[in-house]
């Protein structure tokens, strides 16, 4: 049973919209999305390459490039305190304080012109009064936790010396060693081994065991979803088409492209043997030439002449599950 305590949204994403005017044009990354995350909670945004889910982080993080982009919302509100007006300084003290980021591509996140061990240090040295030798002494606590090899060797190095794993490892560790209460991992674990991945999703996990801390996961991997997420919302071409909690969602996937993308999942038979891979037929549509009505309509088996002309809404299908699909109108429309 979930407490009311851990119920409370730490984050609130109301409306968000996030677009880029090009040369051929205005196209939006993300398209009016809205979804919470409960304090202590870990939330996945699952969905195909291109479909938001970076945009998305980097829009509640304040960091999307501005122009060519824009970011439009009625609140992106943290633990209380609206995100959206605040100035570039006012949310450079909320990154790395109330909010860290694990970003895709760890050379986004690091300077190259300081070395690793400075940098995950001034991550905790900004916000508490430490000193320079217990600041040391837990960066490379935190290096060897995130399984850097010779971490005291290491902390010296500046990102241009470690290879692509590691430098993801730096960046974790800058992550985690900030303590925020709420933390966003964009695909944290894409480029590293299987031990290590499963060793930086305990220590998220432990981190959100000791302080409560919320997490937004950001995976292609269903099967990382299924392990560690309590929540999770499918996105698709920059929309959220189906929220529910991770048992519901594994148990009774409702919209056409969930269940594509449950039956792509390479899971185990029971002999032992991999099931046959399922693609979804079909590409991502280009964000420059959207479908009318529903934008999965073209790769979905069960479109209907009215999800090629209007965009459902989004309805209730039980407890905390929505789901954007014209198949499930009239269950309980909400905004
Ligand atoms: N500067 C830009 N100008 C125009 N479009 C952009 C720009 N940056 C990103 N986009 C578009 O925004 C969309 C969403 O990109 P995003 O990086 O959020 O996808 P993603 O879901 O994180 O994909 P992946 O799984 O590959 O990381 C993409 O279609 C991308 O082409
Ligand atoms: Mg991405």
């Amino acid at each position: 049973m979930t407490s009311t305590a851990e119920k409370t949204p730490i984050l609130r994403v109301d409306h968000l919209s996030t677009r880029f005017h090009t040369r051929r044009g205005v196209v939006y990354a993300v398209d009016g999305i809205s979804f919470t995350v409960d304090r202590g909670r870990v939330v996945g945004l699952v969905g195909e390459s291109g479909c938001g889910k970076s945009m998305t982080a980097l829009s509640i993080m304040g960091l999307v490039p501005s122009p060519p982009g824009e970011v439009i919302s009625q609140g992106i509100v943290l633990n209380g305190h609206d995100l959206a007006p605040l100035s570039y300084d006012a949310m450079c003290q909320v990154r790395g304080k109330a909010i860290a980021m694990i970003f895709q591509e760890p050379m986004t996140a690091l300077n190259p012109v300081l070395t690793v061990g400075r940098q995950v240090g001034e991550a905790i040295a900004v916000h508490r009064r430490l000193g320079r030798a217990e600041i040391r002494r837990r960066v490379i606590e935190m290096f060897h936790l995130v399984g850097i090899p010779e971490a005291a060797s290491r902390y010296t190095a500046y990102p241009h010396q470690l290879s692509g794993g590691l430098r993801q490892r730096v960046m974790i560790a800058m992550a985690l060693i900030a303590e925020p209460m709420l933390l966003i991992a964009d695909e944290p674990t894409t480029a590293l081994d299987v031990t290590i991945q499963a060793q930086i999703l305990d220590l998220m996990l432990d981190l959100r065991a000791r302080l409560q801390t919320a997490i937004i996961l950001i995976t292609h991997d269903l099967g990382v979803i299924a392990e560690v997420c309590d929540d999770v919302n499918v996105m698709y071409a920059g929309g959220i088409v189906e929220t529910a909690g991770v048992f519901d969602l594994f148990d009774r996937p409702l919209h056409p492209y969930t269940r594509g993308l449950l039956n792509s999942m390479p899971g185990m038979a029971a002999s032992g043997h991999r099931k046959r891979l399922t693609c979804i037929p079909g590409r991502v549509p280009s964000l420059h030439r959207l479908p009318a009505g529903c934008r999965f309509h073209p790769r979905c088996d069960r479109a209907m002449e009215i999800c090629r002309r209007h965009p459902p809404g989004r309805y209730a299908a039980g407890d905390g599950h929505w789901v954007s699909c014209w198949g499930y109108a009239g269950k309980g429309e909400v905004a």
